[in-house]
């Protein structure tokens, strides 16, 4: 059985003050949310704050990538054992804004994941398409090398306690949203690539949707069998519509 995971990603926002707002808001709602997990994933220079806010409430936090380097001369880089002290559970790695604005190969993204799980850490890999592969045809194959590269370089072992987040880059920040039919065909696909290599990582593997995902709309994706829960950005802002999406995971 594979319990929901809904985390939010806060990208570039919050402030001191309006990110203890937002945790207090998600703090008061959070008895309703009986089954799900919850997750946030602050900027990483809030990490240890947020850690301080979260302290007791069994939400747990993520940082929002790291570095393939794992020390050095690497200006403005964190490193994911550094991330690991501030109680960080989950790295997101290869977020579709990570790809096409900063340039984070199939081949970094692999490195990264290689790292975030040498500490020992949960990467949640964000893998989708743009677009115009989609309207091409090429969905599928834009997602198996995607996947691919983590598979050939380190194995499915790597994957044993990772989750998996399909968000189609198209639907990220557009208000547009995959159609449940669309998610549920991508996510199976997806679990099928890996049980073609591990039954059991693929039976456990959580595979999050991600993009303009929201309350209204949460339910019937999340009632897909290969839906396993969310990677929220924009809605993971406030606090109700957080709580929303969660509840619709219940
Ligand atoms: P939105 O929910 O704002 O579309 O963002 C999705 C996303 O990129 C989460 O990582």
């Amino acid at each position: 059985m594979r319990q929901s995971l809904v985390a939010g990603n806060w990208k570039l926002n919050g402030s001191l003050s309006s990110i203890s707002e937002l945790v207090s808001g998600i703090r008061e709602q959070l008895s309703s949310v009986k089954n799900a997990e919850l997750a946030v994933c602050p900027p990483y220079i809030y990490l240890s704050h947020v850690q301080t806010l979260l302290d007791g409430s069994g939400i747990s936090l993520g940082a929002q990538d790291c570095s393939d380097q794992e020390n050095g001369a690497y200006t403005g880089e964190v490193a994911a054992a550094m991330v690991k002290e501030f109680a960080c559970k989950y790295v997101i790695i290869g977020h579709s804004e990570r790809r096409h604005i900063y340039g984070d190969t199939n081949e970094k993204v692999a490195t990264k994941f290689a790292h975030v799980v040498k500490n020992r850490l949960t990467p949640i890999l964000c893998v989708g398409e743009t677009l115009q592969e989609r309207e091409d045809g090429h969905t599928e194959v834009v997602i198996s090398k995607q996947i691919n590269a983590v598979l050939d370089l380190f194995g499915i072992e790597a994957f044993k306690n990772a989750v998996i987040a399909y968000e189609p880059v198209w639907a990220i920040g557009t208000g547009k949203v995959a159609s449940p039919t669309q998610a549920q065909e991508v996510h199976e696909e997806i679990r099928l690539t890996l049980d073609a290599q591990n039954k059991d990582i693929a039976a456990n593997m959580r595979i999050l949707y991600g993009g303009s995902m929201k309350p209204e709309n949460a339910k019937e994706l999340l009632q897909q069998p290969d839906i396993d829960g969310g990677l929220i950005g924009g809605a993971a802002l406030k606090a109700e519509d957080f709580i929303g999406i969660a509840l619709a995971a219940n």
